[in-house]
């Protein structure tokens, strides 16, 4: 691994710990808080069936999200990729579920659908409470993606009048942070103009620095249109370019096509695309995950100085904490507190040999 992906795997352990931390409710206003707000994460927003978990899956390669129409995602989904060694056998955990390695992906969506129910009921309700899911892989790019519900325009049955504003509410709380990286999925069967995505971007990120656009169902279009006025960012411009995905159909879905197949099904329909072919190596699920993460990189490395200067002042915090515990409330809580403490150390130990041109590749 590059000193830039320690780094990045590294924050990725801290933001986590500090969440297992935040569970046990003891570390409220502390700089534990400000530290997973200056860690960068990336939001996907977007309509009610526009693709946004799909899109997830595809970044991730695996399946394991529940998907399909009308509302699925009904509470925020905070998804952690963790890079691993190659050889490492793949796995998912969750965080209220600690020490269950989930190895069988099926069970990980069925537990998602599950966990959802269990604070919704089996109504089509939202719930503004996330989540946590890891997942370990040598395959993935260090990434914390947040899943969520669908921006919508009207109530269905059994839902209450306000779910409308309160799903906008929901997903503004997490777009409007300066930390968030905005995935603004818009289907590319509906005219732009109307897309509930680009809309909530466009007021919570004028300038669109934090806003990847990402046009999904290119193959849904009416045969004769295409969507490179879009994609070309002659429709609306994007400080970063625009990405255009194919996701499994919901045939595919039924069918039960694979990840690999649907990647390599995906690849295939922008190189022989007439329309698409000369943009064909800036399209598709790898290519936005590659961006995010040279992206994430990016955000990272400028701000290497206010992320030390945080982890300096936790550690300092967490020193006082443990003399002050002697023996912690909770076990966990104390051991989730060395770990940060630990994780904190040695992101502070890679940052100065990354400044003092250290080896490269750190030592993970
Ligand atoms: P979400 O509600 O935004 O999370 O959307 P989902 O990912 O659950 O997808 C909604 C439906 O649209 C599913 O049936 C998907 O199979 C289908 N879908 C998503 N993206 C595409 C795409 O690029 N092409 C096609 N043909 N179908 C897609
Ligand atoms: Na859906
Ligand atoms: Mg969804």
């Amino acid at each position: 691994m590059t000193t830039m992906e320690s780094l990045i795997g590294l924050v990725n352990r801290i933001q986590r710990a500090c969440t297992v931390l935040g569970d046990y409710g003891g570390a409220d206003g502390n700089s534990f808080n400000s530290l997973w707000e200056a860690l960068p994460s990336v939001a996907v927003v977007g309509g009610q069936s526009s693709g946004k978990s799909s899109v997830l899956e595809s970044i991730v390669g695996r399946d394991f999200l529940p998907r399909g129409s009308g509302i699925v995602t009904r509470r925020p989904l905070v998804l952690q990729l963790h890079k691993v060694e190659s050889g490492t056998q793949e796995y998912a955990e969750f965080l209220h579920l600690p020490r269950r390695k989930f190895t069988d992906f099926a069970l990980v969506r069925q537990e998602i659908q599950d966990e959802t129910d269990r604070v919704t009921g089996k109504s089509k309700q939202i719930s503004p409470i996330p989540i946590h899911l890891s997942i370990y892989s040598a395959n993935v790019v260090n990434l914390t993606l947040i899943d969520l519900p669908g921006l919508t325009k009207v109530a269905v049955e059994g839902q209450s009048e306000s779910i409308v504003q309160d799903i906008e509410a929901m997903v503004r709380s997490y777009v409007e942070k300066p930390n968030s990286i905005i995935l603004a999925v818009s289907p590319a069967n509906q005219d732009i103009a109307t897309s509930d995505a680009i809309k909530l971007a466009r007021e919570v990120d004028p300038t669109g620095e934090r806003t990847f656009g990402v046009l999904t169902k290119l193959d849904l279009m009416d045969k004769g249109t295409n969507a490179l006025d879009v994609l070309e960012g002659r429709s609306y411009r994007l400080q970063h370019p625009w990405v255009g995905i194919v996701n499994r159909s919901q045939s595919d879905i039924n069918k039960n096509v694979d990840m690999i197949v649907a990647r390599r099904k995906e690849r295939e329909y922008f190189a022989t695309s007439p329309d698409y072919g000369h943009l064909a190596n800036k399209m598709g699920s790898e290519y936005l995950a590659k961006l995010l993460s040279k992206h994430l990189e990016s955000v990272i490395k400028a701000r290497i100085p206010s992320i030390t200067s945080l982890i300096n002042k936790s550690i300092e915090e967490l020193e006082s904490e443990m003399d002050h515990l002697g023996r912690p409330i909770a076990l966990d809580a104390g051991a989730q507190l060395y770990t940060i403490l630990e994780l904190c150390r040695a992101f502070e130990r890679i940052f100065k040999e990354h400044l003092d041109g250290g080896r490269p590749g750190g030592d993970r």
